[in-house]
């Protein structure tokens, strides 16, 4: 639906890339034209993903830990090196495991934290150092996640996308004077690879919850991708600091509290 050629000439990063809903941004990226690099932590998965997506235009790959700032500083050379600069960055890695909050453990919360606040921040503050600021110049995309209600049975991914929500607000009015802008996509539940890793009675409630969405059916990655795309080409030129939902309406209607019954009957 975009122009073949929207990003011709454009260069973007993607954490996560390897899979599910990243694989889907990079894939859009590059059907449109940009040159695109995917990291996650995966060296394997996150070749054969960067070989696949290699036959739609010029993909390259670096294995990144976004949790450690001396794994994003080799990102940011590695990123010089192949793609001679940046002008996209998405911050799409992230992940987290379900529990009743009195059961979260001190670790698990600090790796949740860590993951999806944190790792944030470190991208885009070294991406934009590096590259953004001095070029006076950028686009920062965060994926976080409907956390409009709260987020019962993911109170630390709640959070954390809630902190990240917050981060893209301050991150938007900071560097506007560099011409980056920022904004957030928050997707429902969207059909992807980050849902197989859940138990069966989870994914029953997914099910259920799929019947419930007053759209009837769950996301799809292109629905991210298309948004992604949108945030990062001059048709939202005058849009920064925002979070949009793409969640067939989950933030406003639908059950939040089906996750949190469904971990109580399993303990
Ligand atoms: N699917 C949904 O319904 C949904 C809804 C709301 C939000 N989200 C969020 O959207 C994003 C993508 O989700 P998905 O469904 O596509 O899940 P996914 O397939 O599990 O993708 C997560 C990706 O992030 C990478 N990753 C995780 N931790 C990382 C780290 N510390 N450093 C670098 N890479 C890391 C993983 O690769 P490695 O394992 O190789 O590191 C993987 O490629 C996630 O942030 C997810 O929480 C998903």
């Amino acid at each position: 639906m975009y122009h073949p050629e929207l990003f011709k000439g454009k260069t973007a990063l993607v954490s996560g890339g390897r899979s599910g809903i990243g694989y889907g941004i990079a894939k859009q990226f590059l059907e449109l034209g940009a040159t695109v690099l995917i990291c996650s932590r995966k060296e394997e998965p996150l070749i054969k993903a960067a070989e696949t997506l290699g036959t739609i235009g010029p993909c390259y790959y670096e294995v990144c830990d976004i949790r450690k700032t001396s794994d994003i500083e080799l990102l940011a050379k590695k990123t010089r090196q192949e793609l001679g600069g940046l002008d996209i960055l998405v911050n799409n890695a992230g992940g987290q495991f379900p529990a009743p909050a009195e059961l979260i453990s001190e670790n698990g919360w600090a790796a949740v934290i860590n993951n999806n606040l944190n790792g944030t921040f470190y991208m885009s503050q070294i991406m934009a150092k590096e590259f953004f600021i001095p070029e006076k110049s950028g686009i920062i995309v965060n994926i976080i996640a409907n956390m409009h209600r709260g987020f019962p049975g993911m109170a630390h991914t709640g959070a954390a996308r809630a902190g990240v929500e917050n981060l893209t607000k301050s991150l938007a009015q900071e560097w506007a004077m560099y011409n980056i802008r920022v904004n957030s996509i928050a997707p429902g539940t969207i059909q992807s690879s980050g849902l197989d890793q859940y138990p069966k009675e989870i994914q029953s409630q997914f099910e259920a919850a799929r019947k419930e969405n007053l759209m009837g059916r769950f996301g799809a990655i292109e629905d991210i991708a298309n948004a992604v795309s949108f945030f990062s080409c001059p048709l939202s030129s005058y849009i920064s600091g925002t979070t949009l939902y793409v969640d067939g309406l989950e933030h406003l209607a639908g059950d939040r509290n089906g996750l949190i019954r469904t971990l109580r009957s399993m303990i």
